[in-house]
């Protein structure tokens, strides 16, 4: 059995000797995040990585996450404790698929979820992600979009924005689990409950939630709600914080298949590790890093939803 205190203090002194610090995302394990400098949603996370002083990021989250960093922040080093740490949404469209749409749509600006490879990023006019995806459409002079990977998520844009979209069909494994019937049930055993979903769930599931937000909106929302029983559709990982958050308050799992194994793989060993050796370094090339911060730059100027 490894003494977690100690394996603690372990990665505490490698961060500090190696100028580093520990980003997590909202869904990762509950030790990784308790560790962390800093929880949040993708945004949130790259930005602050690229804001950072210090020299090495260990971004524990998916591989597109830390890409996303290495991009804003050519001069630092990035670490993805776990390489093999991906995203199958990012994996649903390719550089050569993305280059056939564009094809058929010539002119129509690509709006890319940030849940993509950097190259296709290159390959888009501006990137999103679901705390700002309703603005960074609406941004755009041009009265049609094309929207890339997520259909569940360019669905729930089109809600209320008046551009013409058509988007790919990827989706989450994850969110897609959700199912309206689980949502439905949930309700049923507390009535007295409101839901909250990620714009990643099913249109179906979408439909049913009082409010639609990125990870870190919940904790905005979750803060300011009146209700004292939330259901929430979006990966575990964000119960964490919710309840840390919120002692008087009770969080409901919409389904307990809203497990996403990839968020789930970085252990606290392996960010010791990583940093030991200053393994896992996650790079771009300039041919595709600066076309691709060009798309990033663009969504940074716009402001966020929530
Ligand atoms: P957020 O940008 O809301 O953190 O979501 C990222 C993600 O991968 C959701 O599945
Ligand atoms: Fe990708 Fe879904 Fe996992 Fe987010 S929850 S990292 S979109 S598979």
């Amino acid at each position: 059995m490894i003494d977690r205190d100690a394996l603690k203090k372990e990665i505490r002194a490698l961060l500090k000797e190696r100028d580093a610090i520990m980003l997590s995302h909202n869904y990762q394990r509950d030790e990784v995040q308790e560790m962390a400098d800093l929880t949040g949603d993708s945004l949130a996370l790259s930005q602050a990585a690229a804001d950072s002083p210090a020299k090495v990021i260990v971004f524990c989250g998916v591989h597109f996450m830390a890409e996303s960093a290495a991009i804003l922040s050519p001069s630092k080093t990035v670490i993805l404790p776990r390489m093999d740490a991906g995203c199958p949404m990012a994996d649903m469209i390719t550089p050569e698929d993305l280059r056939r749409e564009k094809e058929k749509r010539p002119g129509v600006p690509v709006v890319a979820y940030v849940n993509t490879s950097a190259e296709v990023k290159s390959l888009s006019d501006i990137c999103c992600t679901s705390a700002n995806a309703v603005r960074v459409v609406d941004s755009l002079d041009s009265e049609r979009v094309y929207m890339i990977p997520d259909r569940n998520l360019s669905h729930y844009v089109s809600l209320s924005s008046k551009k013409r979209m058509e988007w790919w069909n990827g989706f989450c494994p994850t969110h897609e689990r959700l199912k309206r019937e689980d949502v439905i049930r949930a309700k049923k055993e507390n009535p007295e409950a409101v839901f909250v979903c990620h714009p990643e769930c099913r249109p179906d599931v979408v439909e049913l939630a009082d409010h639609v937000c990125s990870t870190s909106g919940m904790y905005k929302y979750a803060r300011a709600s009146a209700a004292k029983t939330i259901i929430v559709g979006t990966e575990m990982g964000i119960l964490y914080r919710l309840r840390k958050e919120n002692p008087d308050k009770r969080f409901v799992l919409a389904s307990r298949a809203l497990i996403c194994p990839n968020m789930k793989l970085t252990a606290l060993e392996d960010v010791a590790q990583a940093l030991k050796e200053m393994k896992n370094v996650v790079t771009v090339p300039d041919g595709v890093r600066v076309p691709a911060k060009r798309a990033l730059d663009r969504m940074i100027k716009v402001p966020r939803d929530f």
